[in-house]
């Protein structure tokens, strides 16, 4: 079950800690509980916390920040739903929904090209990875 989130949980920090190559610290996470953001979590039946997104609204624009995950629950569906959600609530405002993604990351562009998501543009060697760099895909969808 999808709900929104209000406060911060140091849950959201163990999961994204465990599912990205270049997590976000718990600062980064923190900063997210102000105005213009909003973040979901998906629980699970007992309660647990098994992923989440954030999301920035400004004017009719909504930017997927980050969704997330957690290891053990991947390939369930989770994300789907989740990305789901925030397609709808872009869809309700009329808004376009923009994000970016590092170009290796395999899972999350499946999933978004599957959602409806297609590439608007790259940032070449925007990301860190290892020793080298990069792309970033910047993708875009707004309902139709
Ligand atoms: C990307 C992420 C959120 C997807 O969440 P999820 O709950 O595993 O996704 P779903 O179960 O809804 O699966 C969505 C699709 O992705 C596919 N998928 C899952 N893992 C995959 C992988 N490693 N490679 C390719 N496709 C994959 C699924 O098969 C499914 O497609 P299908 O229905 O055609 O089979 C999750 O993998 C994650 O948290 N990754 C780490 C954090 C991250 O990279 N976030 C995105 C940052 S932009």
């Amino acid at each position: 079950m999808i709900k929104r989130i209000t406060s911060y949980h140091p849950e959201l920090y163990s999961i994204e800690r465990l599912s990205h190559v270049s997590p976000w610290s718990e600062g980064v996470l923190q900063s997210c509980f102000t105005e213009n953001y909003q973040i979901y979590g998906w629980f699970s039946a007992a309660g647990i916390l098994q992923g989440f997104c954030v999301i920035q609204q400004v004017c009719d624009e909504f930017t997927l920040m980050n969704i997330t995950v957690a290891p053990a629950y991947q390939g369930q569906g989770i994300g789907g739903q989740l990305l789901r959600y925030v397609q709808a609530l872009a869809a309700q405002h009329r808004a376009k929904l923009w994000l970016e993604v590092r170009a290796s990351n395999a899972a999350a562009l499946h999933l978004y090209e599957k959602q409806g998501f297609s590439e608007v543009g790259r940032r070449p060697s925007y990301y860190p990875r290892g020793d080298e760099r990069e792309d970033a895909v910047i993708m875009s969808w707004q309902a139709v």
